[in-house]
């Protein structure tokens, strides 16, 4: 299906891309995580790869399945892990794309062995985690392009915006919570793009293969403007 039509237009391109859960650790056998499937990124790191890009994909604790010659999977499992990766690769990279669903917290001291249950309440004491997308904001070269993600209950554009600029994202793609079928766990996904340019692209509920489709279509014409 479609064959040859976008074939090879991200030939040379080195593609950095953050997807799945994080795993913050409480003890040795527990942690706090989400729902994140990878699905999105994954998606993400497959059309990219499929155009000719050459994708290092650092992927969070997830049960998809990444199989093209032209992605590189590194495996971890905390936001602290993930920024570390994300950190030592970012350089190379003419695009990054921040589709994880970092924790923003992690318990403050994990404990080195597990847990006995003892009172009837017990507290946790969590601290925030480093934000990715904006660490390596700060960082971004004028050659770079960063996207990153949103998932917002209220206020969804201003909210939307307000990350685009503080994590200095050249797009942002908002993934919708108002439809059935969009979002964690769902094969398909109902998005808005919104473009440091002021520009915003809507989509209907569509399989997450063609939201890929369609957001790298969008960052094609990005680049296209940078140059
Ligand atoms: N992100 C990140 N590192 C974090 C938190 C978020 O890189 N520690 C990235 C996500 O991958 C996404 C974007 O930042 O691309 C927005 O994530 P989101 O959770 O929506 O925003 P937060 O800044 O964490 O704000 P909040 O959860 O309070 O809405
Ligand atoms: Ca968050």
């Amino acid at each position: 299906k479609h064959f040859g039509t976008n074939q090879n237009d991200f030939t040379g391109k080195k593609v950095l891309i953050t997807a799945g859960p994080t795993q913050e650790a409480i003890d040795p056998v527990r942690f706090i995580g989400n729902h994140s499937s990878g699905k999105m990124g994954i998606a993400l790191a497959e059309n990219l790869a499929k155009r000719g890009a050459s994708i290092t994909l650092i992927l969070g604790p997830s049960q998809s399945k990444v199989n093209h010659p032209n992605i590189r999977t590194i495996p971890v499992t905390s936001a602290q892990e993930m920024f570390g990766e994300s950190l030592s690769h970012h350089e190379v990279n003419d695009i990054c794309i921040f589709a994880a669903a970092v924790a923003d917290y992690a318990p403050m001291e994990p404990a080195s062995e597990k847990i006995k249950k003892s009172d009837e309440r017990m507290t946790i004491t969590l601290k925030k985690n480093v934000d990715i997308a904006a660490s390596l904001g700060e960082r971004k070269a004028s050659n770079q392009t960063h996207v990153g993600f949103a998932l917002e209950t209220q206020q969804e554009e201003e909210n939307a915006l307000a990350k685009l600029r503080k994590k200095n994202l050249d797009m942002i793609v908002l993934n919708s919570m108002r439809d059935r079928g969009s979002g964690f766990k769902h094969d398909t996904n109902k998005i808005t793009i919104y473009l440091r340019t002021g520009e915003k692209v809507v989509s209907v509920l569509l399989p997450k293969t063609d939201i890929a489709k369609l957001i790298v279509d969008t960052l094609k014409k990005q680049l296209l403007k940078k140059i």
